[in-house]
């Protein structure tokens, strides 16, 4: 007899396209901290819909946000104006260095736009720059400019040519940065902390250090908090550690808390170049995902939660410290920043991730070989000390 996680499998892999690698469950419900799966096991969910439900699924504020726009007014588009995507960008300027926001419906749509402004803004001014320094193992997103900014090129094969003008620096490492500057770099765009390439927090100076560079030399500043933002590392923005502000900003994932929207922020004189006609999106800030992020922002910024996430965090990190200790050379490291951490293995992460689902926790992977583990920000300490307890036996029994 095949379980309903088993049916279900069976039935998206003859009509769903199969570039995905899907754990072998369908998660039909979620609340708080917990999901279930269509066979009524509960799991704690320690991945988040990959650092997007950061308030836990189903946030009552937020459910109570979707059900009064829902009644109202489900979308309009950008061929007029609609209040709660004013709120939002109003809440969104007054916490950010940022003046103005464009919002669209993912991170790689977020990136594709501040990419696309950054050249148009340089050729506005009368400068023939164009080209892009990203980073070695970062992800900025699927459109074909985004991977071709993605340092991955795993992500590249099959899709080439990539954008033209793309060049990949060392993580953490100015000098690289430095020998690839030309009198045409547009941009460079950095992630904070780089998520899907490893959990790899910027090291100290490294983004003060770019923005000392971007400065000398005419360059824009694009920070990449799609993973990083909204609380994520503890503060609101993972810049705020570093302090330095970008000329640019994209967010996504926990933005509207699971429901799609993305928010591309800059400055008055930057977005001066995105004219009527040069860039759009039909759904960009559409009301109910705009009213959804701004209960989101709200619960954040004035709910305590972003206190509370500074608080788990370093407990999240003092006890995947003290396991690691305990386990020796089966732990590489273990690294990131607030609720956002990574467990480097010496070997595939797969097994230890697999086990811990059968053990009742879900997490996923970053890089072959890193567990990450990006928890809803409202986790308990309770639950922190469930989840640890079950990674370390998958640890031992893998
Ligand atoms: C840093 C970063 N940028 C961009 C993206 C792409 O976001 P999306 O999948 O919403 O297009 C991701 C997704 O993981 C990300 O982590």
């Amino acid at each position: 007899m095949t379980t309903k996680n088993e049916q279900l499998a069976a039935r998206a892999q003859r009509v769903l396209v199969g570039n995905y690698k899907q754990q072998p469950i369908a998660v039909v419900r979620g609340e708080g901290v917990h999901v279930w799966d269509a066979d009524g096991k509960r799991y704690l969910d320690f991945i988040a819909g990959i650092a997007t439900t950061s308030l836990g699924h189903c946030h009552p504020k937020v459910l109570a946000a979707l059900e009064k726009q829902a009644k109202q007014l489900w979308h309009a588009s950008n061929v007029f104006y609609t209040e709660p995507q004013i709120e939002l960008a109003e809440r969104l300027t007054g916490a950010s260095f940022a003046e103005r926001v464009f919002f669209c419906n993912s991170g790689a749509e977020a990136n594709e736009a501040a990419l696309k402004l950054t050249r148009r803004f340089q050729r506005d001014r009368g400068e023939d720059r164009f080209e892009i320094i990203a980073f070695e193992s970062s992800f900025h997103g699927r459109t074909l400019f985004t991977v071709s900014a993605t340092g991955q090129p795993k992500y590249w094969k099959g899709f080439e040519p990539m954008v033209p003008g793309v060049k990949h620096a060392r993580y953490g490492d100015i000098e690289s940065v430095r020998a690839l500057v030309t009198r045409q770099t547009a941009a460079i765009i950095v992630e904070p902390m780089q998520g899907e390439g490893g959990v790899r927090p910027a090291p100290a100076g490294f983004l003060k250090a770019l923005r000392a560079l971007c400065d000398g030399e005419g360059i824009l500043l694009v920070f990449d908090e799609v993973q990083t933002g909204m609380g994520r590392t503890g503060k609101l923005f993972g810049y705020e550690h570093h302090g330095v502000a970008p000329d640019l900003m994209t967010l996504a994932k926990a933005l509207g808390n699971g429901i799609p929207i993305g928010a591309m922020l800059t400055t008055e004189a930057i977005a001066k170049s995105l004219v009527p006609g040069t860039h759009a999106s039909t759904f960009g800030g559409n009301p109910l995902a705009a009213a959804c992020a701004t209960a989101v922002f709200d619960e954040l910024t004035t709910g305590g939660v972003l206190e509370h996430a500074q608080i788990a965090g370093e407990y999240l990190a003092g006890r995947l410290g003290d396991m690691a200790r305990r386990l020796g050379d089966r732990v590489v490291e273990t690294r990131g920043q607030g609720l956002l951490r990574g467990i480097e293995l010496p070997g595939e992460a797969g097994k230890v991730i697999g086990r811990c689902r059968e053990l009742g926790l879900l997490v996923n992977a970053a890089g072959e070989r890193v567990v990450r583990l990006a928890p809803p920000l409202v986790v308990e300490h309770v639950q922190i000390d469930e989840a640890v307890d079950v990674i370390e036996r998958a640890i031992v029994e893998s």
